[in-house]
């Protein structure tokens, strides 16, 4: 596929036809995937390909509790786990027990399981450069030494027609999910991703226009061109 078209049309695919993925098709979809760039070109990616039923469903239990804490934000109307004006961790009101005990149906969350092709992607944390690290705010930079390689799961799977979607769920269950993946504590839970022949490609991605978010010199300076 032509690069513009596959940039602007991997977007995220949560309802899969019954088309199987094999497994020399997740190999090369790994395989292109791995040139992904990170800091210091220490590639602290992990993949687990998740194939045994019982480990499906098992993720899958702790994937809902995750999206049932997220769709308690979007119920309230707050961005879900969204630090705050200072850029400290959010200092919601949402009883997060309360969310976890509360059913949220989702054919995409509660079908997880029947996925064509699941994948966690760990990140080896003492492999990460996080030179925020330190900063009274949220971290962001020790995390693009592993997303790269996580977009690039989903340009590579449209290359072999396939679609998918990045997950981030499972890391509120992150305890729980490292036993069951065996990860030793220097793992940490990128994403899940989920993998198949989508039931239908996005064509149109909604993002906003260039102009939006770039400027010249300084946040306030005039639009960049
Ligand atoms: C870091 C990251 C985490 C995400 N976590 C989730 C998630 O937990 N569940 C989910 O359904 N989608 C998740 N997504 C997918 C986004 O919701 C999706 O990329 C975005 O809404 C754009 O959707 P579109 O490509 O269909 O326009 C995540 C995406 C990224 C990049």
């Amino acid at each position: 596929m032509e690069l513009d078209l596959v940039m602007r049309t991997t977007g995220a695919a949560r309802a899969f036809t019954d088309a199987p993925v094999d497994d020399a098709t997740i190999s090369r979809v790994l395989e292109r995937a791995r040139f992904a760039p990170s800091g210091g070109n220490r590639q602290p990616w992990r993949v687990i390909v998740i194939e045994d039923p019982q480990q499906r469903r098992k993720l899958r239990d702790l994937v809902v509790l995750g999206w049932r804490e997220y769709a308690a934000f979007i119920e309230a109307g707050e961005v879900p786990f969204a630090p705050g004006p200072d850029g400290l961790p959010n200092r919601s009101e949402i009883d997060l027990e309360v969310a976890r005990a509360t059913a949220r149906p989702s054919s995409f969350v509660d079908d997880l399981d029947q996925v064509p092709a699941l994948l966690v992607i760990g990140a080896h944390l003492p492999s990460l450069a996080v030179l925020d690290w330190g900063l009274q705010r949220q971290s962001i930079i020790g995390g693009a030494s592993v997303y790269p390689f996580v977009q690039n799961l989903l340009l590579s799977a449209h290359e072999e027609g396939l679609g998918g979607v990045i997950t981030s769920f499972l890391a509120r269950q992150e305890a729980a999910a490292s036993d069951l993946l065996g990860f030793p504590p220097e793992i940490g839970i990128a994403a899940v991703v989920a993998l198949g022949v989508p039931e239908k490609f996005p064509t149109r991605l909604t993002r906003r226009p260039v102009e939006e978010f770039t400027t010249i010199d300084r946040l306030d300076g005039p639009p960049f061109p």
